[in-house]
């Protein structure tokens, strides 16, 4: 594979312009020769140039390309993101060497959030594949085309566990679960950062957002939170953590308040938990206009409160900068931020920089300039296969009637629905160095699946949405979304007579890109009424009704569920998605994807998760009872359980065996389960093993995912699958918020999802 080539480090220093006085290496990159070298440039630095390297600015209308190299030229900037390619970066990067006082290199940042050039599914249908080889071939492969393209630092990965389907960056994220979102998590950084963010194909990361964003209140963007210490320790602060240990160089500080401090006014949060606690030495840099923000958060009374409130909390760097330029300078002379507060900051982002490499080679991720692509948009320098294999392993079959899939490569099918030949949303959010040109659609997919061997017939059938106000929100800033000048009758009476004509109908359907993304909260998360209305026309013809989903959150899919003959869960599968889904169609790859999060029959259900904690009156849907906790008006729990998924064959699962009956102190003990494909195909699946603390000081979840395993078993094979259970899986944080087990019976359940498992009871003493 291409990232896997290992290209020349050393690029000659001879051939950039002159470098001054300025010590660049070889610096060995050890904390000891880093803080000497830091302490000694702080030491050559006025009040101005150390501000400078607190902020974070990126080129546009506010900051033109003259202004920047003014900047430059006066030390006034630090990084820069939203830039990506090689001669736009080596541009701003040879300003500083020629024109600024101490040639400090600039970094040069993105959000690369599952992809570069070649655009992998999104964060929560990688979190469906469950499998660490796929990510970490995303990883990899995301930093090789980030750092081919000059860039230093990712805004990745977004470990924000959330709850809340309405909220549009779920798409970003890796679902409701802590376990499964640090894994995940550890796995991105581990890949992006390789053996050091230094290395010529690795990017440094910058996990997000610290701290709680996925809980905000109700799923509305930007909103507070406000949550018991215990549930932050226990279910939102562990994925942050584990990127961290896995050595995550940057933390992307929060937009949202939790407990009413919001996060870049928080210094419990910034200093006491991250530095303090958790020994972080990396960098820490506000969201987008987020120190501004803490004057409306109403924490602030004005710009210089502001400034002086960020800094002290802990934020290091200003992202989109204005307050930090504008302030810091008058607030440091009249020592209302001291000096030992700013160099602390300015220490941090000259730390990343070194760790970076960027003080052996500020060129050391652009490499010569002869060596700059042609075409930055080539097609030689996109990884589709991984793409296309990492794809198909993201999606989850979520319904299959009497085998309706897979489809045979033969006859007549209907390729219905907006999304169904949509370039630009089969990208998904944050894909902004990717083109939609490149994008395979699934008609597309199909047709190159199909060469030859069966006729397709397509229709658009619908407008992704009819509602104005909507269409409008979509189009803001760019013609998002097409809308058909014909009326929704004339395409649904198109769509009808196309699939008349066919054996079978393919519906994609499901959410606009721009649907699913920041800024994007739905307060209702079904199919839009457009293409229900299509829907329930296809359904009409009798004709069998396969339904391929793109979205980027859970939706509410109770009528589709009912009207479909198979349901397909692509969320927005990428450069390739179309191929991909075209393997799972056709059966050319057994799916094996299991949902990262619960999907609720409606929206009044949320939250609905599955490792809720017990009532003191459970609903117990076979014995109803009026006075337990349940909605009347609905069927309750959720339509499809987190960890659901099913495959073109069967599994069975067999009893729990432990290993012993009780565990010990610091010991160990083994649950396992036997895995039997009983079906007539070789197929994948996930085996997860969850925890239940039946009775402690504090009521806890009724199962907590603690370990998964993704086997491959062919046709009629078992294996035995075996978790390791130690102490650290019992521990949870007790009333006075101390990380504690306490001795008793506790339950392991295995399954294949959370709901159907196999359970067995042990003793921790
Ligand atoms: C988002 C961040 C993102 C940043 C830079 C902000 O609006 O909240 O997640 O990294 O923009 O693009």
């Amino acid at each position: 594979m291409k990232w896997m080539c290992s290209l020349s480090l050393a690029v000659s220093l001879a051939l950039q312009p002159a470098l001054a006085d300025v010590k660049f290496g070889p610096h060995p990159l050890t904390p000891e020769a880093r803080d000497a070298y830091v302490t000694d440039l702080l030491q050559q630095m006025t009040l101005d140039e150390k501000i400078g390297q607190l902020r974070l600015i990126s080129v546009g209308p506010d900051n033109p390309k003259e202004a920047i190299r003014d900047m430059i030229h006066k030390g006034q900037v630090g990084a820069i993101f939203n830039t990506v390619t090689r001669q736009d970066i080596r541009a701003m990067q040879d300003q500083v060497m020629s024109l600024s006082r101490l040639k400090i290199p600039l970094f040069f940042a993105f959000d690369v959030i599952h992809g570069q050039r070649t655009i992998f599914p999104i964060p929560l249908a990688l979190a469906s594949s469950w499998d660490e080889s796929a990510i970490k071939t995303v990883g990899r492969i995301s930093a090789y085309e980030a750092a081919d393209d000059g860039l230093n630092m990712t805004w990745a990965p977004m470990v924000d566990v959330s709850r809340e389907p309405r909220w549009g960056r779920v798409s970003e994220g890796f679902g409701e679960d802590t376990y499964l979102t640090a894994s995940m998590g550890r796995w991105m950084v581990e890949s992006m950062q390789g053996d050091s963010a230094a290395d010529r194909y690795s990017v440094m990361t910058s996990v997000k957002h610290f701290a709680a964003y996925g809980a905000v209140e109700g799923g509305k963007e930007y909103n507070s939170v406000d949550m018991s210490p215990q549930r932050l320790a226990q279910d939102y602060l562990p994925p942050y953590k584990a990127a961290l240990d896995a050595g995550s160089g940057g933390v992307m500080v929060a937009l949202n308040s939790l407990n009413g401090v919001p996060a870049s006014a928080d210094s419990w949060l910034l200093k006491t938990l991250l530095r303090d606690d958790w020994k972080f030495k990396g960098i820490t840099i506000s969201d987008h206009g987020a120190i501004k923000e803490l004057i409306k958060h109403g924490v602030a009374k004005d710009p210089q409160d502001a400034v002086r409130i960020a800094l002290q909390s802990g934020v290091n760097m200003s992202m989109s900068d204005e307050y930090y330029s504008q302030y810091l300078p008058d607030l440091v002379k009249r020592g209302v931020v001291s000096r030992a507060d700013l160099d602390d900051a300015v220490r941090h982002v000259l730390n990343v920089k070194y760790d970076m490499g960027l003080f052996n080679d500020p060129y050391s991720h652009l490499g010569a300039k002869e060596s700059d692509p042609a075409d930055t948009n080539a097609e030689s320098r996109l990884h589709r296969l991984e793409a296309r294999d990492v794809a198909r392993k993201s999606m989850v079959l979520l319904k299959n009637r009497q085998q309706t899939l897979p489809l045979k490569k033969s006859g007549t099918i209907a390729v219905i629905g907006p999304l169904a030949d949509s370039q630009r949303d089969i990208m998904g959010s944050w894909s902004a160095a990717g083109r939609a040109q490149q994008a395979v659609t699934l008609l597309q997919g199909l047709k190159n699946a199909t060469a030859g061997k069966a006729t397709l017939l397509y229709a658009k059938g619908a407008n992704v949405t009819d509602h104005k106000g909507i269409q409008d929100f979509l189009n803001l800033y760019e013609q998002a979304v097409k809308v058909d000048s014909r009326t929704p009758q004339q395409m649904i009476d198109e769509a009808v007579a196309t699939a008349k004509q066919a054996d079978v109908i393919v519906a994609a359907v499901g959410e606009a890109q721009g649907m699913a993304h920041e800024a994007s909260s739905r307060s209702d998360i079904t199919v839009p009424p457009s293409q229900q209305a299509l829907l329930a026309a296809l359904k009409a013809t009798g004709k069998p009704l396969v339904i391929v989903l793109m979205n980027g959150r859970p939706l509410a899919l109770v009528k589709e569920d009912q009207q479909a003959d198979a349901l397909l869960e692509t969320w927005f599968s990428g450069t390739e998605g179309g191929n991909a889904i075209a393997d799972v169609l056709f059966g050319d790859y057994n799916p094996s994807g299991k949902l990262p999060m619960s999907f609720p029959r409606e929206v009044g259900q949320i939250p609905v998760y599955y490792n809720h904690l017990p009532t003191g009156r459970p609903y117990n849907p076979e014995k109803p009872n009026k006075y337990t906790s349940h909605y009347f008006d609905t069927a309750n729990g959720p339509l499809y359980p987190f960890g659901y998924g099913l495959s073109y064959t069967s599994f069975k699962v067999s009893p729990v065996t432990l290993s012993a009956k009780t565990l010990t102190g610091n010991g160990k003990l083994e649950a396992s389960v036997t895995v039997t494909n009983t079906g007539d195909r070789e197929g994948a699946t996930v085996v997860q093993m969850y925890l239940n603390d039946p009775v402690a000081t504090l009521s806890r979840p009724v199962q907590e995912l603690k370990g998964f395993q993704r086997i491959m078993l062919k046709k009629g094979e078992s294996q035995t699958v075996r978790f390791p259970i130690d102490r650290a899986a019992l521990t949870f944080w007790n009333a006075r918020m101390q990380q504690v087990v306490e001795p008793g019976e506790f339950n392991v359940m295995i399954g294949l999802d959370a709901v159907r498992t196999e359970q067995a009871t042990f003793t921790y003493r």
